[in-house]
């Protein structure tokens, strides 16, 4: 059983923030504290900063389960992709490693679907009973998939293949930045990711998250799409808060194992 609140930490490329979460409340119990990720952001590098971000926080106490986010594939708490990060996070240990040097238990788990289980309990889609495909458009584009409540981890439809090129890095909001599109012209590029990702998915309900999700008045409504499509309301403490959700979640699970 949890003695302590739970510390969501987001593992992000231009920083490393963390809060400790009121489930309660759905939102955080003290007030974010953010390092910047370190220039090499290898394991240990950012190792060191999640130890830092831990002692900052007198809510956290020794039985305080910790979730960290990933912007990669995390297979039983082994990093198995690096698209956005540090080729040296391939294979890394991840779990086991924090647990080691922080001496709580630690739940890592991919970014996009931590956001996902945020804005399932306690944002867009609280309550939604069907197939919810939540989507970041950051820098990648991250997807969770959660069904009936139930998280089918690492979906990776970012990556989905259309026209022969990898649809996140023609689609994900830094490829409008990088070009200098307009919504116009962005819109046409997400109309055929998310028409695809409907034809192939059939989701009840598309959540859009991300920081350009603040704007998604200016480009939602260019969509032409069979899916209600939302976007999300927890903004960037999504990833935080699901990832406390889980890190609880799994603390208690292996309680009960124990018994
Ligand atoms: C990665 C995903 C990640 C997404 C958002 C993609 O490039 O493959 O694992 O969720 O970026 O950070």
């Amino acid at each position: 059983m949890s003695t302590g609140r739970p510390l969501g930490i987001d593992v992000g490329g231009s920083g490393i923030k963390g809060a400790p979460v009121d489930l309660d409340a759905g939102r955080f119990a003290q007030e974010r504290f953010k390092i910047e990720t370190p220039e090499v952001s290898t394991p240990e590098a950012v190792c060191d900063v999640i130890a830092e971000i831990v002692d900052r926080f007198d809510d956290v106490h020794d039985g305080s389960p910790i979730g960290v986010t990933i912007p990669g594939v995390v297979q039983h708490g082994v990093v198995k992709t690096a698209a956005n990060i540090h080729r040296s996070w391939i294979d890394c240990e991840i779990e086991k490693l924090l647990e080691d040097r922080l001496q709580h238990d630690v739940v890592v788990v991919n970014d996009a679907d931590a956001a996902g289980v945020g804005e399932l309990y306690y944002g867009a889609a609280q309550g939604q009973d069907g197939l919810v495909i939540m989507t970041t458009l950051g820098t990648g584009i991250g997807t969770a998939v959660i069904n009936r409540g139930v998280l089918v981890p690492n979906s990776e439809l970012g990556h989905l293949e259309i026209d022969g090129v990898d649809a996140e890095t023609v689609t994900a909001s830094s490829a409008k930045t990088r070009e200098g599109l307009s919504y116009e012209e962005w819109a046409p590029r997400l109309q055929r990711y998310y028409r695809h990702l409907e034809d192939l998915m059939w989701p009840d309900l598309l959540v859009v998250g991300g920081g350009i999700s603040r704007k998604a008045d200016k480009f939602l409504p260019l969509l032409d799409l069979r899916t209600p499509i939302i976007p999300a309301v927890l903004e960037n403490s999504a990833g935080i808060i699901g990832a406390a959700v889980l890190a609880t979640r799994t603390q208690q699970e292996r309680g009960r194992h124990l018994d």
